[in-house]
């Protein structure tokens, strides 16, 4: 799905971006990651909450919460 229209970013490609090596902390941070920067600025909030998501998921599996999940 696209979240962003300026960019044409998918919630795919950011949460690649949080992903990525870099670990983009911030929704400006993820558009420099993706190589671009925000543009009339109304997907942040879209892309912060994509980041949380992404965040919990992964903090949720180093705590071995997801594999509780899955029980
Ligand atoms: S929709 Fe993302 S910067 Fe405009």
């Amino acid at each position: 799905m696209i979240v962003c229209s300026c960019n044409v970013l998918s919630d795919q490609d950011v949460r690649k971006a949080v992903a990525a090596e870099q670990r983009p902390r911030t929704a400006g941070q993820v558009y420099g990651c993706l190589g671009c920067s925000p543009q009339c600025g109304r997907c942040a909030q879209t892309i912060r909450q994509i980041m949380d998501e992404a965040l919990d998921a992964a903090g949720a599996a180093c705590n071995g919460r997801a594999s509780d999940r899955r029980a």
